[in-house]
C-alpha cells in the first residue's frame, strides 16, 4: 500500500481539487497520510495567483527534498504546475511529476510510472567520492480538457461539517492582472443533476453546510439552468441548513439572484463580492467590465433585501497606472460599503497576462504599492473592528466545526464570522446558540447558550 500526502496552497477551488485528488488516489488503493515523513508520494497542490504564493512553494519543495532523497516521489500539481510546466522539473532540487488541474484522473498511473523509473537509493551510505544515482527526468502532464469536470469522482473531504462543492471550473473573464484563465482554461459548468445528487448525498451523510464554488460562480449555466435556479434547488435539499457560494462576479449579479438569496432560508445572509478597485479608470484597465456606481447599486439591492447581511470583498492596490487619486477612491469605497471582511492584495505581475504589456513607466513602484496596501489594511481593519465590536452581546447561531487552536470549540456564524467558545467536543457538526462576549476585531469569543440538533 502506498501512502500519499497532499499539501494545498491557494483558493477554495484548489482545496476542493485536493479533495478530488485524494478521492482518485483512494480509489486506486493509496492511503492518505497527514505528514510527509512516512509518505511514498508527496503532492504539493499549488497556486499561481501572486509571485509570493509561488515562492513559498519553491521553498517548500526544497524542504521536501529530504523525503525525496529517502525515496518519496514528489509531484507538483495545480495552477503553478500548469503555468511553469517542464521548467518546474529541475527547480528546488527536483520534482518527479508536474501535473495541471485537468489531469488528476491520471495521477495514480503517472505516480506509479515515475516511481518505477526511479533508481532505488543505495542500501549503504555513500562512500566518499561516490555519487547518488542520477534520477531520470520527471514527467509532465499538462494541457486542458474542455470536458473534464471530475464527474463520478468521490471526493475525500477534509471536513464532515462543511463541504466545498465545485460547480464550475475555469474562467471566461480576462481581468488583465489575472493568471487564472491561463492556468485553468475556459469556463466549464457541471451538470446540475450531478451537483444536486452530490449535495443530497452530503446531506444524507449529515453534512449541514455546502459552499458552491466557481471562479465566477454566478455565471453558471447548463442546459437551461442558471445560477439562481441551481442555488434555490441546492438550498431546498433536505438536511442542508446552510448554503454559501464563492466567488460571484459583480456582472451577472442580478436582482433575481438577490431574490433567491433573500427568499431561501438556507442561503446564508453573507456575500463575498470582489470589487478590486474603487475607481472606474482602474476598473477599466483591469477589464472588470463594471463601474463603481454599478457595483454600489448591487450592494444596495443586497442590503435592502437582506438588512444586516455580512459583506466581504477582494481588492488589489498598486495596479499599473493607479494614481493616488484612484487609490484614495478605493479607500473611500471601503468607507462607503463597510465590509465585514476583506482580502487585500498588492498587485503582483504575472507573466503572460495583459497588464504586463502596459507602459512600464506607469507601473507603480513597489514601495508605493506597499504603502498603499498598508493604508488599505489599516482602513479596513478599523472599520471591521467597529462592526465586530457593535455585534458583541448578540446571540448567534454557530455551526461548530472543530476544536479551537487554544482549546474549546470553533465555528462560524451565518455571516461567516469565526467564534470560539467553551463546550464539549460532541457539539462538533451541530448548531449552537452562542452569545458573543468579546472580539479581537476580526473574530469573536463567545459563551454557549443552547446546543441544537444537526438537522
Ligand atoms: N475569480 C475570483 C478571483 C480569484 S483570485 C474573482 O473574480 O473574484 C482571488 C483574488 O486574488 C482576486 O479577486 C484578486 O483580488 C487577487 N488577485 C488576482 N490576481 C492578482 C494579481 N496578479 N496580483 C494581486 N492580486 C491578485
Ligand atoms: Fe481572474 Fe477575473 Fe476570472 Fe476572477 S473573473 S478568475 S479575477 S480573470
Ligand atoms: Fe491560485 Fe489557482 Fe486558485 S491560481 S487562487 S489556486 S485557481
Amino acid at each position: 500500500m502506498k501512502r500519499a500526502y497532499i499539501e494545498t496552497y491557494g483558493c477554495q477551488m484548489n482545496i476542493s481539487d485536493s479533495e478530488l485528488m485524494a478521492g482518485i488516489l483512494a480509489e486506486q488503493g493509496f492511503v492518505a497520510t497527514d505528514k510527509p515523513d512516512d509518505a511514498d508520494v508527496i503532492l504539493v497542490n499549488t497556486c499561481a495567483i501572486r509571485d509570493h504564493a509561488e515562492q513559498r512553494v519553491i521553498g517548500r519543495v526544497g524542504q521536501l527534498q529530504e523525503f525525496r532523497r529517502q525515496g518519496a516521489v514528489i509531484g507538483v500539481t495545480g495552477c503553478m504546475a500548469q503555468r511553469m510546466g517542464e521548467s518546474l522539473l529541475g527547480r528546488a532540487g527536483g520534482v518527479d511529476l508536474v501535473m495541471g488541474p485537468d489531469a488528476y484522473r491520471q495521477l495514480p498511473g503517472k505516480l506509479t510510472d515515475v516511481a518505477s523509473r526511479r533508481t532505488p537509493r543505495p542500501a549503504l551510505p555513500l562512500a566518499f567520492g561516490q555519487h547518488a544515482p542520477q534520477q531520470p527526468r520527471g514527467l509532465t502532464v499538462l494541457g486542458f480538457d474542455p470536458h473534464e469536470n471530475y464527474e463520478g469522482v468521490a471526493a475525500r473531504r477534509i471536513s464532515s461539517v462543511s463541504a466545498w462543492v465545485p460547480i464550475q471550473r475555469g474562467c471566461n473573464y480576462r481581468c488583465t492582472y489575472c493568471i487564472v484563465p491561463y492556468v485553468r482554461g475556459d469556463e466549464k459548468n457541471r451538470d446540475p443533476q450531478a451537483i444536486l445528487d452530490e449535495v443530497r448525498a452530503l446531506a444524507a451523510d449529515g453534512v449541514p453546510e455546502v459552499t458552491l464554488l466557481g471562479q465566477t460562480v454566478n455565471s453558471y449555466e447548463h442546459g437551461g439552468w442558471d445560477f439562481p435556479r441551481l442555488l434555490r434547488e441546492v438550498a431546498r435539499v433536505d438536511g442542508i441548513r446552510r448554503v454559501r457560494f464563492t466567488s460571484p462576479h459583480p456582472n451577472g449579479f442580478t436582482r433575481q439572484l438577490v431574490e433567491v438569496m433573500a427568499e431561501e432560508p438556507a442561503v446564508c445572509k453573507q456575500l463575498h463580492l470582489p470589487v478590486q478597485s474603487g475607481h472606474d479608470r482602474t476598473l477599466k484597465r483591469m477589464l472588470r467590465r463594471y463601474t463603481v456606481a454599478e457595483y454600489l447599486e448591487k450592494i444596495e439591492w443586497v442590503r435592502q433585501a437582506m438588512p444586516g447581511i455580512a459583506l466581504s470583498t477582494d481588492v488589489i492596490v498598486g495596479f499599473p497606472g493607479e494614481t493616488d487619486e484612484e487609490y484614495q477612491a478605493t479607500l473611500e469605497l471601503m468607507r462607503t460599503v463597510r465590509y465585514d471582511d476583506a482580502f487585500l492584495y498588492k498587485y503582483s505581475e504575472r507573466d503572460g497576462t495583459p497588464a504586463t504589456r502596459m507602459p512600464r513607466d506607469q507601473f507603480v513602484p513597489d514601495e508605493v504599492g506597499q504603502a498603499r496596501l498598508e493604508g488599505l489594511i489599516a482602513t479596513h481593519r478599523a472599520i471591521q473592528a467597529e462592526i465586530y465590536r457593535s455585534e458583541v452581546g448578540r446571540v448567534e447561531e454557530v455551526l461548530v466545526e472543530k476544536e479551537g487552536r487554544r482549546g474549546g470549540l470553533q465555528g462560524r456564524t451565518a455571516g461567516n464570522k469565526v467564534v470560539t467558545f467553551d463546550g464539549p467536543a460532541e457539539l462538533i457538526g451541530y448548531f449552537a446558540d452562542v452569545k458573543l462576549v468579546a472580539t479581537t476585531g476580526a473574530t469573536f469569543s463567545g459563551e454557549l447558550e443552547h446546543a441544537m440538533a444537526a438537522a
